[in-house]
Formats: structure tokens, sequence, C-alpha cells
């Protein structure tokens, strides 16, 4: 997986200067999904990292496993704060001396923000912007943050492209472009530039399959391997551009590593495919059975869910362009990498 990461064309030129010269990075969100990801690989690359995190929705035994996975000795380049991007002097204190700031930090979900919208509020714009001045105010080289596909709302127009958004449809949209709104705003009024990355529906190892808000294909999984019943929200033909987490590390690396002039834009994150519901779950089970555990199993069909957009799809044209991103993982290649992680973790919980 990290291997095939690393020989990704626009990163490989990359790796072996990384590791002469290793930097100073603090990813936000550390115990997380994405984030937990992106430590790992840092790792991977000899570089110091700090994670910051408050364990709202990560988990310890992310930190637990990456570690592990990395051995003794790249272990001992990670510091990890646990702490609240809510808190000005903890976003300070973690920014010191600093290069890059990977800030993935924030509450997911679409469903999770028409609960409780002042909470993702709070933590999606307060603690974006806290991070973002505290990266200005410590004179941090590249701050690449974590925006969302959820921004382009109700815009039609398939495959989404960067300039062209809709009307947000939940909460949590809100908050993503109001990160966008506040980068751009930092570089046109202090010249600190921060990258946006819309990411489309990331999945692999070490994404929560549990809770309300779990996504759709750690969840479905979890079910499928427990004998649980799926359901899928309307008549399963809306669809999705799932982008493999590697993916997303990728972008992340490029980005921070992009030169000025690449910086303080906004990218799709994705694959530039798009896969329905009723797609995907023919695919966990031909990877299920693949993988030697076989599941038979029909999904049901129940409502469909406020705030999801119909389809999803991303021209990734501009991160190739800009920033030379080439995903190394399609969706069938992304869930034959992850599916031994998933059947390992289902195991242990
Ligand atoms: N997973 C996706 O498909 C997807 C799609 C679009 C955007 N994103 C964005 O990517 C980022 C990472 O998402 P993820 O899927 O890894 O989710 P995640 O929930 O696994 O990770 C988010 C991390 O942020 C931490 N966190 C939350 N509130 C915090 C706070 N106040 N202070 C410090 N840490 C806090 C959580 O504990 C968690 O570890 C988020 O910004 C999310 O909005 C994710």
């Amino acid at each position: 997986m990290f291997e095939k990461l690393f020989e990704a064309p626009g990163l490989a030129p990359h790796v072996e200067g990384l590791r002469a010269a290793p930097r100073k990075w603090l990813v936000t969100g550390a115990a997380g999904f994405i984030g937990s990801n992106l430590v790992e690989a840092l790792l991977r690359l000899d570089q110091q990292v700090v994670g910051l995190d408050n364990f709202a929705t990560g988990h310890q035994r992310n930190l637990d496993e990456l570690l592990a996975a990395v051995g003794p000795e790249r272990a001992a380049r990670f510091h990890m704060i646990t702490g609240d991007i809510r808190d000005s002097a903890t976003c300070a204190a973690a920014c010191d001396g600093v290069d890059v700031v990977l800030h993935q930090a924030a509450l997911g979900s679409v469903p999770r923000s028409l609960a409780d919208p002042l909470t993702s509020h709070d933590v999606n714009v307060t603690g974006f912007v806290r991070m973002l001045d505290a990266a200005r105010q410590a004179g941090v080289g590249r701050f690449v943050y974590a925006a969302s596909s959820s921004t382009y709302g109700d815009e039609p127009a398939l495959p989404k492209r960067e300039e062209r958004i809709g009307n947000p449809l939940s909460p949590y949209a809100v908050t993503k472009l109001v990160n966008e709104l506040y980068a751009a705003v930092y570089a046109r009024s202090y010249g600190f530039k921060a990258t946006g990355l819309r990411y489309f529906n990331v999945f692999g190892p070490r994404q929560d399959p549990h809770g309300a808000y779990a996504a759709v294909i750690p969840k479905w999984l979890d079910a499928l391997i427990t004998g649980k019943e799926v359901t899928i929200n309307g008549d399963g033909e809306t669809s999705r551009d799932f982008c493999f987490v590697m993916n997303a590390v990728q972008a992340n690396l490029l980005a921070a590593l992009a030169p000025d002039e690449a910086q303080g834009e906004v990218f799709n994150v994705a694959v530039g495919d798009r896969t329905s519901l009723n797609r995907l779950f023919q695919l966990l089970l031909d990877n299920l059975a693949a993988s030697g555990a076989p599941v038979e199993a029909e999904p049901a069909y129940g409502e469909f869910r406020a705030g999801d957009v119909r389809h999803s799809e991303a021209d990734i044209d501009k991160a190739r362009r800009l920033l030379g991103y080439a995903p190394t993982h399609d969706i069938a290649a992304g869930l034959e990498a992850a599916m031994p992680w998933y059947l390992a973790h289902r195991a242990r919980v």
C-alpha cells in the first residue's frame, strides 16, 4: 500500500530528498482515519511528526497500530499532543517549530451536523480558524487542510469542477465551505496561503465502522462480516467517487511539497470515476469471496437520506496539472488492499 504510494509519479522524485532532509509536520486529527494514515506515511518517510487530537472520534488504537507498523526507530520521531483545536494555546503549542501543517481534525458526517449543527460549527469553523491563525503566527511554511466534496451541494453538473459549486445542503457542508472562505481571506489579507483538498468519500484501513455516523464502506463490510442486514438509503443508484485513503495521502504530500504558485488553491481529491451504491454492494461481496470470507446477502432498501447529494464524481484534472497527482488505487484496487485490514480488525473487536 505505502510502497505503491511512494512510487506515485509525482511523489517518487521527492522521497529521497525528504528522507535526507526531514521536516517537522503537524497532523491534526492524527488519531482519526485519514490523519493516522498521514502520520504513518510521514514516519515511513523518516519525517518528524507531531499529532494533535482530542479523541472525539479518533482512537488510541489507530496510533498504537501505526506506531507498531513503522517500528520503534521511526515511532520515536512521533510526538502526540492530546488537545482541542478550539483552544488557541493548544494550537499555538502544536505549531511550534513546525514546517508543514496537515489539518484533518473536524467532526465529519452530514447527519451528525444535522443532529448537532452547533458543535460541528464550533469544531469545523472556530477550530479551523484557530489552527489557521496559529499556523500563520508561528510562520508555518505550508498549510494543507481537509475540505470536502459536500461543498458542491446542489450543483448538478458532473464531473465536479473546482470553480463551480452550488448551495450547501447541510451544516457540515457550510462549515467546509467556510474553511475555504477563511483560507482565501487569509491569503488576501495576510499573504498566508492554505491549500484545500476537497476529499470525495475516502475509504480504507482505520476508518471507523461503528456508530451512527459511520461511512458506508466500513459500515456495510462490518454488517456483512457479522451477518447483519445492509440497508441502502434510496434506490441504490446514488453514486459516489470512492477514493482510497492512499490517494488522499498522496494529495496531501504533493500539496505540501508543491511550489509557491500552487499554494492557496482548492483541489478535488478523488479518482475521477463513480460507483453506484448497488454496484458497491456487489463489489464488497466479490471482495469478501476473493478473501476467503464469502457472504450471501441481499440488501434492504430504505428512505433517501436528508442532505445527501444524488451523484458525485470529481474532475481531477486540476490536481493532476498543478500537483502531479495521479491516483494509485481505483475503488477495486483500494478495496483489495484494505480487505485484510477489515477482516483482521473485525476479528479483534
Ligand atoms: N472520510 C471522508 O470521506 C472525508 C470526506 C471529506 C472530508 N473529510 C474530512 O477529512 C478530515 C478527516 O476525516 P476522517 O474521515 O479521518 O474522520 P475521523 O473522524 O476519523 O478523524 C477526525 C479526527 O479529528 C479529531 N477531532 C475532532 N474534533 C477535534 C477537536 N475539537 N480537536 C482535536 N481533534 C479533533 C477526531 O478525534 C478524529 O481523530 C475531516 O476534516 C473530514 O471532515 C473526510
